[in-house]
């Protein structure tokens, strides 16, 4: 039985780290372990500009804790007003590692984004021409689309035209929650990658809805029924290098969530890497969850493999604080609902 497994150190192709408060309280949880991360711009306000990436990049640098190595990968969010220059420029001096796109009021501070996708095709195109990736929140908003169809719609109405288009253009599906993702994914080339978060590997629809509603296994996209996510356990485990981590760590204040009206988000910095290794155990593939977390992502952003490892320990139950304490208040840290037996090693 194998108790230890060492790889290199991995890295969250897709994170929240807020800012303030939040930020400071949050960072030490994915620095702690990860590497590197794609940092999500919406913020509020977003990160729009080269200039806006630059001084939350700053931010980032000075809430890291003394002594981390952890390097943000920066993003801008696409907007209709994005201007072709700034981002080139960004891009050039590598401030930037890719450009997220979220369509208006898909999710959690979406309302800049984008409405009619027309109006970004010519700034696509110039990232098509650099090589810079785009990093997608795919699901319609309509609001006659059934929200557990609209990862599958998005994909048939808009991200399929928009790489019809433009076929050079880099895109990463990301926080993939349907078997017609994995499906879209697998089958694009190597000019597509899938994310798949740490939460959506664990939780179906029940989780949320059945035996009362449970408002932190809420987030976006929603998680599905349970052939979607089996479709996204073999994806993840399945050792094709289209998939690769991305939590979509994010962390709201418990009284942001607990409401009638809560904020999408699943907080799993903390606890990440044993859950994985937890999953990967089940489906007989520990010898593929390096692939996952630490180097398929490297791969499609063409950036070097880290250079140094962490060891996973697999013993007694190991325990999570339920909570982070932060300056804004209490977030819940993300319950697989089954116990942890694999810790990294410190
Ligand atoms: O659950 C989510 N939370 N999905 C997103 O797309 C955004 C994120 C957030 O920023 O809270
Ligand atoms: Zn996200």
């Amino acid at each position: 039985m194998t108790d230890r497994l060492t790889i290199r150190r991995p890295d969250d192709w897709h994170l929240h780290l807020r800012d303030g408060d939040m930020l400071k309280a949050v960072l030490p949880e994915t620095a702690r372990h990860f590497a590197r991360a794609i940092i999500m711009p919406n913020l509020v306000p977003p990160v729009v500009t080269g200039a806006d990436a630059a001084d939350y990049r700053d931010r980032i640098m000075w809430a890291k804790p003394k002594n981390s190595k952890f390097q943000p990968l920066m993003t801008l969010y696409l907007t209709e007003e994005t201007e072709v220059r700034d981002l080139r420029a960004a891009a050039e001096i590598r401030l930037i590692t890719a450009v997220k796109l979220y369509p208006a009021g898909a999710t959690t501070n979406s309302q800049s984004g984008v409405r009619d996708f027309r109006n970004v095709m010519r700034v696509l195109e110039n990232m098509a021409q650099i090589g810079l990736p785009l990093c997608v929140h795919g699901e319609v908003t309509d609001a006659e689309i059934d929200i557990f169809d609209r990862e599958a719609v998005f994909i048939e109405t808009v991200l399929d035209p928009i790489r019809r288009e433009i076929p050079e253009l880099r895109v990463v599906m990301e926080h993939i929650t349907t078997r017609d993702g994995v499906d879209y994914v697998a089958g694009g080339g190597d000019t597509i990658g899938g994310t798949i978060t740490t939460h959506h590997l664990v939780i179906n629809r029940n989780h949320i809805l059945a035996g009362g509603i449970k408002p932190h296994y809420y987030c976006l996209p929603v998680a599905k029924r349970e052939e979607h996510r089996l479709a996204l356990r073999a994806a993840a485990t399945g050792g094709d290098p289209s998939f690769f981590l991305g939590t979509d760590s994010a962390p709201h204040t418990d009284a942001a969530k607990l409401q009638p009206c809560g904020c999408a988000g699943c907080f799993t910095a903390t606890n990440t890497l044993s859950i994985l290794a937890h999953v990967f155990e089940e489906e007989g593939a520990l010898d593929r969850l390096e692939g996952f977390a630490s180097r398929h992502g490297p791969a499609f952003y063409k950036l070097p493999v880290n250079e140094d490892t962490i060891t996973l320990i697999k013993g007694d139950p190991v325990t999570y604080p339920t909570q982070i304490e932060t300056g804004d208040g209490p977030v819940t840290v993300f319950d697989p609902g089954f116990p942890l037996h694999w810790r990294v090693e410190e």
